[in-house]
């Protein structure tokens, strides 16, 4: 039987513990998951990193999963992206009853374009219930800290960008 692949896209800035949960959850559901930083080509610099500061954060944080996880970066739609690696599922980690109405919005408009491309919902470990990358940049913006919400290397790269 062909090994399953299943893409996980997000913003990912930064990537959050409770990212790298869902990554660790999917993971005993397919044997592949390509993490896919999404950006937009006409709006780079929108974000906080770079797309290829992005991925190579990611990449660091999760050595640990060896060969069963590859990260790249795609811009335009994600069906497509999708279509191109040949990975006929979409993982989206699920938080709050908030998620909701954004998740289904898109993974309706997901399966109008690519019937084919199935979107499938991890729920986050209660611990990583109410963080989210935006909240771990303002936190540490502002001088806090946020242990076991954020890897390690990535606070330490936040740090550097607010307090250079
Ligand atoms: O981490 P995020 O910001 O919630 O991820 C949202 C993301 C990147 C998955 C979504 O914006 C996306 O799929 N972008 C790619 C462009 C696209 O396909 N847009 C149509 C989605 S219905």
């Amino acid at each position: 039987m062909e090994d399953t692949l299943a893409v996980y896209p997000g913003s990912f800035d930064p990537m959050t513990c409770g990212h790298l949960d869902i990554v660790r959850r999917g993971l005993t559901v397919f044997d592949r998951i390509r993490v896919a930083v999404a950006y937009n080509k006409d709006k780079v610099g929108s974000g906080l990193f770079t797309p290829d500061e992005r991925v190579a954060m990611i990449r660091e944080v999760s050595s640990e999963f060896g060969d069963r996880v590859t990260v790249d970066s795609f811009s335009g739609l994600l069906v497509e992206y999708c279509r191109k690696v040949k990975a006929g599922t979409i993982i989206r980690g699920l938080r709050a009853v908030a998620d909701f109405e954004y998740e289904f919005q898109m993974t309706m408009m997901n399966r109008h374009m690519a019937p084919d491309v199935e979107t499938v919902f991890l729920m986050a470990d209660q611990d990583h219930f109410y963080t989210s990358s935006s909240l771990i940049r303002e936190v540490i913006a502002l001088g806090g800290h946020a242990p076991k919400l954020v890897p390690e290397l990535i606070e330490k790269e936040l740090i550097k960008k607010f307090r250079p």
